[in-house]
């Protein structure tokens, strides 16, 4: 982690740990988080990644005491105090400190806390790219019905065990699939498959995070001429298409070369993923 983080207006060292043990978020996983991409001292799609978060306060109820402009900000403020010019940011928000009871009816005046860390560098090496993700099916089921899974929520114990079930495996991720038997998305990704110029994407309905990446990796494949098809669609779909990817803020774009240990295509990463990758840099170039 970097030098500095922001916590409820205020900027603190790293190792000055300023977070109360009565913190819901702490205690119950009760709060969001985003993460994002920071290019040449800029946060990448900054406005999007707000958005997202606030529309999940709303709907869990956090009460802010920071309205957009002042998170924005707050992520300036950071990115100046850490000297970053390229990494990333994580805005944890929670419900709050203080009150008893798993609903805290009894305290509307609980504020949220809001705490932004950062880091610098690129997440994933260039190594990385060039051999592309390996993946394992996870063994449990994700609930397509759950409010949860449709929130980038601080409750991520499902993805923690699909993940060390991955690693457990050898592979660098877990696929979900749920109760319907559709592959959904990954542990901290959404999923992405071709047919020839076909694009192939699994819906929200079936029980995933609608990824911000996700969401311009679509609007760019189709600049690209590609047809994209939000569908359900099986482990069995995924294995017998000609390439896949993974897709989220830290990563970008990666190639998925293999599931449970049956190779996607060739086995390497496809053309078409590096193609939609190229254009995804390219996209981060104009700053935006
Ligand atoms: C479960 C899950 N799905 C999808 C994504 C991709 O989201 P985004 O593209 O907004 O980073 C993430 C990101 O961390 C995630 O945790």
């Amino acid at each position: 982690m970097s030098e500095w983080y922001y916590l409820n207006g205020n900027l603190y060292p790293s190792h000055r740990e300023a977070v109360l043990p009565q913190n819901r978020g702490l205690l119950y996983g009760d709060g969001l988080f985003e993460t994002i991409r920071v290019y040449r001292g800029k946060p990448f799609l900054l406005n999007l990644h707000l958005e997202r978060m606030l529309q999940g306060a709303e709907i869990l109820e956090l009460n802010l005491w920071a309205e957009k402009k002042e998170l924005e900000d707050a992520v300036m403020q950071v990115i100046k105090a850490n000297n970053l010019t390229g990494g990333w940011l994580r805005i944890t928000l929670t419900r709050g400190t203080g009150a008893k009871g798993l609903w805290p009816s009894n305290n509307p005046e609980m504020e949220a806390t809001t705490m932004i860390t950062a880091g610098h560098g690129a997440p994933y090496s260039q190594e990385q790219y060039r051999q592309g993700f390996r993946a394992a099916l996870v063994s449990f089921p994700r609930n397509e019905n759950s409010p949860v899974v449709k929130l980038k929520s601080l409750n991520f114990l499902e993805n923690i065990l699909g993940r060390r079930e991955a690693q457990k495996k050898g592979a660098n991720e877990g696929l979900f699939v749920n109760q319907k038997g559709n592959l959904t998305e990954g542990t901290v990704s959404n999923l992405f498959a071709t047919c020839g110029s076909k694009l192939f994407t699994p819906p929200p309905e079936d029980g995933l995070l609608a990824g911000i990446t996700r969401n311009l990796v679509i609007e760019l494949a189709k600049n690209q001429g590609l047809e994209v098809i939000e569908e359900s669609f099986t482990p069995y779909f995924l294995l017998r298409s000609d390439e896949a990817f993974l897709t989220n803020s830290l990563v970008e774009i990666i190639s998925l070369v293999e599931v449970d240990d049956i190779p996607i295509g060739n086995g390497k990463p496809g053309e078409l993923s590096l193609k939609l990758h190229h254009s995804y840099q390219d996209y981060t170039e104009k700053g935006i």
